[in-house]
């Protein structure tokens, strides 16, 4: 027997209880597609080959599929006349497939790698022809029941539609997971009908056909139930985030995260953390973001495709394709778009919006701001309500601020603009010429104080009221 291992992911159906111009395969669940979480899993068998097939909605999964896992290959199934059609269909597009075939449906995304490797060793060491995953459930409803004989051997799949009374009544259900003989599953699809409910080819039927030809099928059932439940609408894509998080969340915990309150906490599957960083209530980590040890997020913090690096925090903040150095500070309310660049120690502060900018290591920008296109340099100080203009209403230029230098409260540096190292820039500027190391810019008007002016313009109001006792006051004080 060749020791050859291949998948076949059935995806070629709608999903049309989704509601949606996209298939189902590609609806969202925890930083992957349901497909790409079936996709992954498979990786735990070491395929050779990983065929997937493709049929409503075939470009969008295809495109999918380039790009997330271009050694996969897709087979064109026309028109959706069953799973054992589906796989039949794989199979002649692939005539050489040997050794053991898993077939899973690719919106069962909850299904661990683990399993899979399982159900494969099981079934290659017991030297079946077919070993069905199947899991026992309270609520059977719509599924394929296992048929098992009195000494408990499996018989057969039947389909809720085709079964009767007594077969309803079973709560062992096919999960849609399988390892099949390569030769044994080609030999058997060809004998499928139609003569079902549904007028449709069952790979179900594979099971009964190849033990009624004399191989040896069994069923290998999982533990944990939840891993084969599928998703047909929005709601059971809910149900499956809930529970896919409580996974990620007690795997995290477990490895040295703490997370004050899981519940409240999304952490994509795709998402690193490290042991000590602490995520506090009311966050979103997702994508490729990446959180180092010691660091603290939250509450109430949205990190996309952000690496937070070791010791820093981020406080009810929003980030997205953002780096946040070691030991850095960023929040309450603050917002980090793409290329945001944080170093060891800097400060961004409360309601700051930071694009495209590289923040110095120590430097601060600790109030109300938008840095946009600038480099700040280390150590640099840049006052509260300071405003980058980076745009001219047609192009974007860049600014920089050197190393140490301090930029006045409510100054706008209207790029492209360069101020050195060392220099300063007077609080209320408005500058739009470079600094060199050492100066001070102030570019403002200058203050002049009309003496009289709300006696002579303003008499009789409160304010006037309040100068006058003011002055008085003063009289009195020279005295
Ligand atoms: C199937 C099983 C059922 C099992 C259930 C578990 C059959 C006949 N029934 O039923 O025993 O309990 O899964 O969820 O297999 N697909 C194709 N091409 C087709 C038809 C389906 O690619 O022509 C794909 C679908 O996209 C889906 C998977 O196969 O990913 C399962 O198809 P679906 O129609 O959902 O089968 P169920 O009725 O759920
Ligand atoms: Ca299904």
């Amino acid at each position: 027997m060749s020791s050859e291992r291949s998948a076949i992911i059935l995806a070629a159906g709608l999903g049309t209880r989704m509601k949606s111009a996209k298939p189902k395969m590609l609806h969202e669940l925890l930083g992957r597609p349901l497909l790409g979480h079936v996709l992954k899993a498979t990786r735990a068998i070491r395929p050779e080959r990983r065929i997937v097939v493709v049929g409503a909605a075939a470009d969008q999964v295809t495109a999918y599929l380039d790009e997330y896992a271009p050694d996969a290959e897709t087979v064109f199934q026309a028109e959706q006349l069953g799973t054992g059609h589906a796989v039949r269909t794989a199979l002649e597009a692939a005539p050489d497939l040997a050794g053991t075939v898993v077939v899973a449906a690719g919106d069962i995304p909850l299904l661990r790698p683990d399993t899979l490797g399982e159900l494969v060793e099981i079934h290659e060491k017991a030297g079946n022809a077919v070993t069905v995953l199947t899991a026992v459930v309270d609520d059977p409803s719509g599924l394929g029941r296992i048929v098992r004989d009195e000494d408990g051997s499996v018989l057969r799949n039947v389909e809720h539609r085709d079964a009767d009374e007594t077969e309803l009544a079973i709560r062992e259900i096919n999960s849609s997971v399988y390892a099949f003989d390569a030769a044994v599953l080609r030999e058997q699809l060809a004998k499928l009908t139609t003569a079902n409910d549904q007028g449709e080819e069952y790979l179900t039927d594979v099971l009964e056909l190849a033990r009624e030809a004399g191989h040896q099928i069994a069923a290998f059932v999982v533990d944990d139930p939840t891993e084969v439940l599928g998703c047909n609408d929005r709601a059971q894509l809910a149900g499956l985030r809930r529970i896919l998080q409580g996974r990620i969340n007690t795997e995290l915990m477990k490895s040295g995260v703490t997370l004050e309150d899981p519940e409240t906490t999304w952490i994509d599957a795709t998402v690193k953390v490290a042991p000590d960083a602490l995520i506090r209530p009311g966050c979103q980590l997702k994508g490729a973001t990446a959180v180092d040890t010691g660091a603290e997020i939250g509450p109430d913090t949205t990190l996309n495709d952000t690496i937070v690096e070791a010791g820093a925090s981020v406080v009810r903040s929003h980030a997205d394709q953002a780096t946040v150095g070691e030991g850095a500070t960023v929040g309450p309310f603050s917002y980090l778009r793409p290329a945001a660049k944080l170093g060891e120690g800097a400060k961004v502060g409360a309601y700051v919006e930071v694009k495209k900018s590289e923040i110095g290591p120590g430097a601060k920008v600790p109030h109300l701001s938008y840095i946009g296109d600038a480099t700040i340099g280390a150590k640099a100080n840049v006052s509260a309500g300071v405003i980058v203009a980076n745009y001219d209403g047609v192009n974007k230029h860049r600014t920089t601020v050197g190393e140490a230098s301090f930029i006045g409260s409510d100054s706008v540096l209207i790029a492209p603009v360069d101020i050195a190292d060392g220099s300063y820039v007077a609080a209320g500027s408005a500058i739009s010429a470079g600094v060199a190391p050492g100066e001070l810019a102030i570019a403002r008007g200058r203050q002049e104080n009309k003496e009289g002016w709300v006696a002579a313009k303003r008499p009789g109001t409160v304010t006037d009221e309040a100068a006058k006792r003011a002055l008085k006051d003063d009289e009195v004080a020279r005295e």
